[in-house]
């Protein structure tokens, strides 16, 4: 029992649920990490931000038009303001009422012992102390879970706050002024930064150099956003450790598992 809940016992290729099970229920909401997990997914992902009472709230974008329909900055807003907003009706009216969760009601739904939360960190490195203050009793858990951040200081503030859980890099395969990544170094940072892996994008030229290049170096390799089985044939074969996706069922049925 001990051994199950302190490393996330997942399968071959780990599938990862994008926002929860984004395809169908409201992204970043209790009820489609639900879903996920009731369709066996083997893990979640779920993005966060500080907002003004240093508090933190689960959803993607800075602002919260998109999926409420009202427009607040989310660094701008308390988690009260944020939390009082439908983040559900947008999707399907089944889901009206359905609330921007807090980080830990998210956690909260997680299955013990075997899934895992891949938290991804969208705002600035300010968050990290809370990140670390909130998380603290989760620590009989590290193995279920796991940080993700585009931002290399993100990351490796992320790592030294909080040693006991993984870190991933993000990254795009070009920079933000078009440029494409250079991998050698990006390898090089993550090792440097002592992360555990890297979670990269599907526009990456994904072939076996690639996926040796990152491997020989000790690292995992993951891959986002993967919607397409013919995607999911192919990154499987070539080894990936996991693949997110907004579609968890394909996935597994693409598999085969
Ligand atoms: O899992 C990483 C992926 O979520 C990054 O892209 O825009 O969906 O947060 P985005
Ligand atoms: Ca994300």
């Amino acid at each position: 029992l001990l051994l199950s809940l302190l490393s996330a016992n997942v399968s071959a290729t780990e599938i990862v649920a994008h926002r929860g099970f984004s395809q169908r229920a409201p992204e970043n909401t209790v009820a489609a990490f639900n879903l996920a997990w009731e369709h066996e997914s083997d893990a979640c992902e779920l993005d966060l931000y500080l907002t003004k009472d240093g508090e933190i709230a689960i959803l993607h974008d800075a602002d919260t038009k998109r999926t409420t329909g009202v427009a607040k900055i989310v660094k701008e807003s308390t988690l009260a303001e944020l939390q009082a907003l439908d983040a559900g009706s947008w999707k399907a009216k089944g889901y009206k009422g359905e609330k921007i969760p807090t980080l830990i009601e998210s956690l909260k739904t997680m299955p013990i012992g075997k899934k895992r939360f891949f938290l991804e960190v969208k705002c600035g490195p300010e968050v990290v102390p809370v990140l670390a203050k909130q998380l603290k009793t989760w620590r009989p858990r590290a193995g279920q879970l796991c940080i993700i951040a585009f931002d290399r200081t993100v990351a490796q503030e992320a790592k030294k706050a909080l040693p006991w859980m993984k870190v991933y890099r993000l990254s795009s395969e070009k920079t933000k002024d078009k440029k494409p990544v250079d991998l050698t170094q990006l390898i090089a940072d993550t090792k440097a930064d002592g992360l555990d892996g890297l979670d990269l994008g599907l526009k990456w030229a994904w072939n076996e150099a690639l996926v040796k290049q990152v491997k020989d170096a000790g690292l995992e390799l993951y891959v986002w956003t993967v919607n397409k089985p013919a995607d999911v044939k192919r990154l499987a074969a070539l080894g990936v450790d996991g693949i997110t996706t907004d579609d968890p069922v394909m996935v597994r049925i693409a598999l085969k598992k």
